[in-house]
């Protein structure tokens, strides 16, 4: 048997996150370069992505901002280009881009609201994988990819965010079929659901940090919610080596919330 040291796990590999300008995304972002990996950052904003390079650059890590709309499929192909033409392979992809709208009941959701989440969260996933999927089979390394889902989607149950939770039941089971679909093409392919998390994202309506703090104390088995470098270490993980057995999960990070 090998223990592994899992210090400066990601040496030499190039990782790409979607939705690395702010919140998980950009954790997840640093903690990759943190652990050697040359890190490209895509989002559709370029000032947040600069500071993310800027913060990884003064760490002493590598890394490349390419601006990229996850629901169009010319960006993500281009951004997976853009990964292999600087760095030389793509060898882990995170999909963390995403976003909510919602809060009021179903009925009230505009239609709009419904399109742009099934765009972003779900065919965004959907293109993401696919360009990641065919650069990697060709490599004899293969690769690594970690969908970032949701507990709202298959985990568990909240109001006012039915057409969100089931964008984020569709990345939990697309990660599933495609984990089986490419395992043998050596693509390794497995999510993380966080629950409620350290970024604006888990603000009710209104809602202050203080508020928030207060009411988790009392909603969440832990008491508090997940910092976002907790789930990043989730994401980590599935990515390792240390993870070569892990496919098609879905790994839960949410304070004990579901437990
Ligand atoms: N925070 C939580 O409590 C929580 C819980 C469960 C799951 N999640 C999931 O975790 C992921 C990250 O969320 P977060 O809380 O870190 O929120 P966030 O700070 O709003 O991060 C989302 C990122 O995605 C990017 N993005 C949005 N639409 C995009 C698009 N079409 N193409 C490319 N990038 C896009 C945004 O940048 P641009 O606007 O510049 O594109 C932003 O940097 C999301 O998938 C979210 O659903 C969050």
């Amino acid at each position: 048997m090998t223990i592994r040291n899992t210090a400066n796990r990601f040496t030499g590999r190039t990782a790409l996150v979607t939705g690395a300008g702010s919140g998980i995304g950009r954790t997840t972002a640093l903690a990759f370069a943190a652990e050697g990996a040359h890190v490209v950052v895509a989002g559709r904003r370029r000032e947040p992505l600069d500071e993310t390079v800027r913060l990884i650059e003064a760490q002493g890590g590598k890394a490349l901002a390419v601006t990229a709309d996850v629901a169009r499929a010319a960006d993500v192909q281009a951004l997976v280009d853009a990964a292999v033409d600087r760095f030389g392979s793509l060898d882990v992809a995170v999909n963390n881009a995403g976003v909510f709208r919602g809060g009021e009941p179903l009925a009230e959701l505009s239609e709009d609201d419904w399109h742009t989440q099934l765009d972003i969260n779900v065919t965004g996933v959907f293109l993401a994988l696919q360009a990641e999927i065919r650069q990697m089979r060709t490599q004899p390394a293969g690769g690594a990819i970690v969908n970032i889902a949701s507990t709202f989607g298959v985990h568990s149950r909240h109001p006012g965010a039915a057409a969100y939770a089931a964008t984020k039941a569709a990345v939990s089971v697309l990660t599933r079929g495609a984990a089986l679909d490419h395992i043998r093409d050596g693509v390794r392919i497995n999510a993380v659901s966080p629950g409620a998390t350290d970024t604006p994202m888990s603000l009710d309506a209104g809602e202050t940090e203080a508020d928030r703090a207060e009411r988790v104390r009392a909603e969440l088995p832990l008491g508090r919610i997940s910092a976002t470098d907790e789930v990043a270490a989730a994401v980590l993980y599935l990515a390792s080596d240390a993870a070569a057995s892990m496919v098609g999960t879905d790994l839960v990070v949410d304070s004990g919330a579901t437990a």
